[in-house]
């Protein structure tokens, strides 16, 4: 292992930081050089790898190689050595997990996670240790709230913004007025659920007549879809992702509500997991920040690319590892792939503009993706893009108040 300059870590400690702005204001006492520069970058790869999230987990690693092997094998002419952990969407062995990529291995960096409330356990450690982590899909609000930290960056989204452009066009509808929701029941669906009320309930004359929840990973929804059908709603936002959304989606096509109560939802409902459900989505509209038919040259190369190498269709988890690694690299390329150079890698990170296939995309204060939120139609295997939902949408102004990020 290469050696570490005396009184550093390889990583990014919250003192650290406060010495890194000193440091770039020409102040002396700045950490210095992690690991020698020819020695490789050392990557945590906390991700699910088995149960209902897993195949998000794989198509994030996926979409983090493929901007690597796009790089030529290098960021900024530097290697990178892998380390992964199955998280297995857990939030009670999120801990232990973090803690070894982070204490045992002293990853430079760790892309992680999935599920909200293991990136809850990952930030209690990260934001501790001052790793650098990028999350590539957990949604969690208060990582780009009151949890926000210099070294914390997200580049996939806030599970309110994608309930939150929903709302909108829901609250467009003059057809729509009482809604029922139903969600997984832990942060993501919670936040989901308040993003969509946020909107739809601004428009006069709208209401949630009914919340119902069902606790994560459970995906036994036959008392629920029979509730709904005796409120008879206009529609049902819901918020479900991976396999809970297949087994959702085919048993809510089974009641025979589809055609009576319009199933609607954030776009994690139907993304990269169609051709399981067999046409069970058929015409059903979401709202996310990606959609596969997006006639976007970046877009098109991107799947083309995804596709080639890994004899899958890509997903907004692909985009995610794919857009993490794009963000890492910017940062790496600006301090010349010295991550000792902490500030100054931050800078660009929080500056980078990326050509991301969703769009362009840019980061928050808190390091939370703005980016536009498309409608979607499923139309055969595809969720076809059929306008902006939301154009350059941030996060609840709750959670941009809420951070306070060092200056
Ligand atoms: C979350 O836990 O934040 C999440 C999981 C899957 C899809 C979207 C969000």
């Amino acid at each position: 292992m290469a050696d570490k300059a005396p009184g550093s870590g390889s990583n990014f400690s919250r003192r650290g930081f406060l010495k890194a702005g000193a440091a770039a204001a020409g102040v002396a006492g700045f950490p210095y050089i992690a690991r020698a520069q020819g020695a490789k970058i050392k990557v945590g790869l906390m991700l699910p790898y088995t149960g209902a999230y897993a195949p998000l987990g794989i198509a994030i690693e996926n979409g983090f190689r493929l901007a690597l092997q796009e790089a030529g094998g290098k960021f900024a002419g530097r290697e990178l050595e892998f380390i992964k952990v199955d998280d297995e969407s857990e939030p009670p062995k999120a801990t232990d997990n973090i803690n070894r990529l982070v204490t045992r291995d002293k990853v430079d960096m760790v892309l992680g996670t999935v599920h909200s409330g293991v990136a809850a356990g990952m930030l209690r450690v990260t934001r501790e240790s001052g790793t650098l982590h990028i999350i590539p899909n957990a949604g969690f609000a208060p990582a780009a709230g009151p949890l926000c930290a210099p070294n914390v960056f997200r580049t996939s989204f806030s599970n309110w913004q994608s309930g939150y452009a929903m709302g909108e066009v829901m609250a467009k509808r003059s057809n729509v007025k009482n809604v029922v929701t139903l969600a997984w029941r832990y942060a993501a669906g919670e936040e989901s659920v308040k993003g969509f009320k946020d909107a739809f309930l601004k428009a006069q004359g709208k209401s949630v007549v009914k919340e119902l929840w069902i606790p994560f990973p459970n995906v036994e929804f036959q008392a629920l879809l029979t509730e709904i059908a005796s409120i008879k709603p206009d529609a049902v936002y819901s918020f479900f992702a991976g396999g809970g959304a297949v087994k959702y989606i085919k048993d809510y096509n089974q009641s025979g509500l589809m055609k009576s109560v319009p199933l609607m939802g954030a776009g994690f409902l139907t993304d990269g997991v169609l051709e399981a459900m067999g046409g069970a989505a058929e015409g059903m509209e979401t709202a996310l920040h990606y959609g596969d038919g997006l006639e976007t040259p970046k877009n098109k190369a991107f799947r083309l690319a995804y596709a080639k190498t890994f004899k899958l269709q890509p997903d907004v988890y692909a985009v995610a590892g794919y857009d993490s690694g794009a963000l890492f690299a910017a940062g790496l390329t600006a301090v010349k792939g010295d991550m000792g150079a902490k500030a100054a890698m931050i800078k660009a990170m929080e500056k980078a503009k990326i050509d991301s296939p969703r769009g362009p995309m840019t980061l928050s204060r808190a390091h939370n993706p703005i980016h536009d939120h498309y409608l979607r139609k499923v139309v055969g295997n595809e969720n076809r893009v059929m306008g902006i939902a939301s154009k350059a949408l941030g996060d609840d102004p709750a959670m941009v108040a809420a951070c306070k990020m060092p200056a």
